[in-house]
Formats: C-alpha cells, structure tokens, sequence
C-alpha cells in the first residue's frame, strides 16, 4: 500500500513539472492545447509525434520499492497520464482522472460518502447516475433528493442538511435539456457549507462549450463515451478538478478500486480530442438548423435546444455556456408511442440506439430506452413521455438529415400506412 501512495505523489511531482514547462508554451485556444497539450514527443524515446501506446502493465524497478515514474498500470502509464493532462488542459482544471466509464467515475466518487450522508441531485439526472444513487447508494445508508434546479435555484439551500457531502448538477440534463445556474447553486452551497463538493456532469456541453469550475464548481464529471471521444467506440469517463486534496483523495480511490481505463482506450480518446473544437462547432450548426426547421413543424409540439431564443433559459444558456452541442429533444404531436416508433423505425440517415455525441446520428425513446429506468411517476411528472423524442445530432450532410426526418414525420402521421 505504501509504494501506491508513493507513486501517487511522484505523479503529483511530475504533473507540477509539466505544468510549469507548459505555462513556458505559448498557448491560445482550446484547439492548441487540444493538440499539444500532454503530447510532447520529446517524453517519448524516438520523439514519436504521435503518443505511442503502452500496453504494459508493470514497469521494471532499479531498486526493490523505488519506481522510476510508474509501478504498475493500474495505478497509472503514459498513455493514461499524457490523456489526463490533456483533458485537464481542455477543462482548465489543474486535474483530471480517467476512469473506466462514466458510471466508473461516479461509482469511484461515491467512495467519498459514507453511511448517514446525504446527495443532493438534479431531479432530470441521467438515468444511470439516478439509479446508482437511488437503488445501490440507498443500500449503502447514502440518501438522495432530487430536485427541480432549473427554474428556482436559490431554493436548493431549502434541500441542505447538516450530513449533506454532495450536489449533483447535470446541466444541460439528458434527455430535457434543462440548465442549472452553476454559479449561483455552487456560491449558495459553498456558503451553507464550503465543505460540500458540487459537481457538474458536463457530458452534453462538453469542456469546449462550458467549463463549471471557472463558475465555482469543484468537480466536473464527463461520460467521454460522448462528445469527447466523439467516435462512438469507447466507453470511458473521467473527473477533473483544482483542488490537489480531492485530486489525492480521488487519485487514491482510482487505484484502490481500479475502475480505471485500458491504454488502447486512452489512446483513442485522445485522438478524439484533437478534433474536439472542429466536431462541437459542426454539431452545433447542424442542430441549431434542425432545431429551427422542426420549431416550425405542424407535426411537432416543441422543440428543447438551449440555443433557441424559445428556451426558457436561453439567458442563463448565453451567461454559463459559448454554445451547444448536437442534442435536440422534441415532443411529437399527440403523445402516441406508436407514432414516435413509427418515425424512429423509417429513419434512414438516424439510427435508433442509445448513447450519443458520436459522429453519426443517433435517436431515441427516453421513456422506453435511456429512462426507462426512472420510476414511471418519476418520469411522468419531469416530462419524459411517450411523445418524447431524443435527437443526436451527427456530422452528415444537413441537409441529407432534414430530408430524412420530413420524409419519416410524413410517414409518421399518415395513419393508413400499415405499422
Ligand atoms: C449525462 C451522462 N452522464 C453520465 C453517463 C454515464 O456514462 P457512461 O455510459 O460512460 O458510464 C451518461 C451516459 O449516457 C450520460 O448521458
């Protein structure tokens, strides 16, 4: 145990040297840093340009108990360790962590709680996160509140309580696209409590759109699964943060659990991320299109897009956030499961499937996929009904997309045609 927590301070010692030889780089955007930021070819023997691989597990000693950089990879490696920088970079946090899933980070995050404490939650949380807290944590004597954050967030002090260790902020939530004030909520906890830890899952917005802990968060939680690889095949998450307390406490759980990533993954999320800023602004225009093509639709009831000037919260989405990505959430006409199955099913371009943020588009049913979940009740009071539909908006043709989705609406309400 001793070596582990050695090691975790050498990692510390060598991220405080990296740090110091990256504030000596110029540096602009988040595209720079994106690219450059963790990949020195002058770490890696040969200066290959692009980070290699390293797939071992174990890292030979010169001394019994005297590592050189790493011990044993599940306590770090390079490739895990040149991503985690990256990412930080990109978040502008000091700290990042990776896990082996977005669940991964959370599942290690909670071993921070103990018997008797309590979390509070965003009430349109992602379905996994709300069943983690409500089915494995209330096993483990950690209460949850799940509370409306979007419209009135100075009454989340009315939620505190004295055991209270976490508040859990997913802005924008998945599937409804609701915004919390980041700031507002981590001024008001901090000030009940500065020892609660607010975090934010940062998933939809990604560190390109929106960057909690510059507006007081501590923590930002990210499914990389999504946008950030933005490829659609690895499943990954990670957890950044300033504060170098929770990054040691984090650091440590990281290895004492072992929820951690494979090399081979890290390597491809950060390959992901070198086109992270050119993605994001082209999932933007394409959704913001869509979005403004389907407001005026007779077939649509309403369209969710933070960047509509519709959007109950447009002003709070244009003081927290530089823009949105590719999700659209919209409401069919009529409420009709068979309605929105019908226009799922004769979708060409959109492939109905869970999860998001790749470069294809993808689509679903909420009630009946992501969030079937969420206790029905539950669900039928946020708003997620049979109507509802969840859009991930991919990099193909625009207009390629518009024409799928007008030909399946038409498909969709023409009753006579056979299901
Ligand atoms: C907003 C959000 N947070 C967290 C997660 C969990 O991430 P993962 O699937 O990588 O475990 C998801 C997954 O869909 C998500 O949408």
């Amino acid at each position: 145990m001793e070596r582990y927590v050695s090691s975790t301070f050498q990692r510390d010692d060598k991220n405080e040297e990296m740090k110091r030889n990256h504030e000596q780089m110029p540096r602009t955007g988040i595209e720079t840093d994106a690219i450059h930021v963790g990949q020195e070819p002058e770490r890696w023997p040969g200066h290959a340009v692009i980070p290699p691989i390293s797939m071992a597990t174990t890292f030979k000693q010169l001394e019994p108990g005297k590592p050189l950089l790493y011990e044993y990879s599940r306590c770090g490696n390079p490739t895990r360790q040149c991503l985690e920088e990256c990412l930080a970079s990109l978040e502008k946090a000091k700290y990042a962590l990776t896990f082996s899933s977005g669940l991964g980070a959370t599942t290690t995050l909670m071993f921070m709680l103990k018997s008797g404490d309590h979390i509070v939650s965003i009430d349109d949380v992602y379905g996994g996160t709300g069943r983690l807290f409500r089915r494995c944590m209330a096993q483990m004597g950690v209460e949850s509140s799940f509370v409306d954050m979007s419209m009135d967030p100075s009454s989340i002090v009315n939620h505190l309580k004295p055991t209270t260790r976490l508040v859990w902020i997913e802005t924008p939530t998945n599937p409804l696209l609701k915004l919390a004030d980041i700031e507002l909520i981590s001024t008001l906890v901090h000030k009940y409590d500065p020892k609660i830890m607010v975090l934010v899952d940062n998933t939809f917005a990604t560190s390109y759109y929106q960057r909690p802990l510059e507006l007081g968060a501590d923590l930002v939680l990210h499914s990389l699964t999504k946008y950030m690889n933005g490829h659609s095949d690895v499943v990954m998450g990670s957890l950044m943060m300033n504060s170098e307390e929770l990054y040691k406490q984090l650091g440590f759980l990281q290895y004492a659990i072992g929820a951690v990533p494979s090399p081979f993954d890290c390597y491809l999320v950060n390959r992901g991320l070198k086109t992270l800023a050119v993605r994001m602004r082209q999932h933007m225009t394409s959704a913001l299109l869509i979005a403004k093509y389907l407001e005026q639709h007779k077939y649509i009831e309403r369209v969710i897009y933070p960047g509509l000037e519709c959007h109950p919260q447009y002003e709070l989405y244009k003081k927290q956030m530089s823009g949105f990505s590719g999700m659209i959430s919209v409401y069919l006409k009529g409420d009709d499961v068979e309605k929105s199955k019908r226009f799922l099913k004769h979708l060409k371009l959109f492939t109905t499937a869970e999860s998001l943020g790749g470069y294809e588009s993808l689509i679903e049913l909420p009630a009946i996929m992501t969030h079937a979940s969420v206790p029905e009740e539950h669900r039928r009071q946020l708003g997620i009904t049979d109507g509802l539909i969840r859009m991930s908006i991919g990099l193909e043709d625009v207009q390629d997309l518009l024409d799928d989705i007008e030909v399946s609406l038409q498909y969709a309400f023409l009753n006579t045609i056979e299901k």
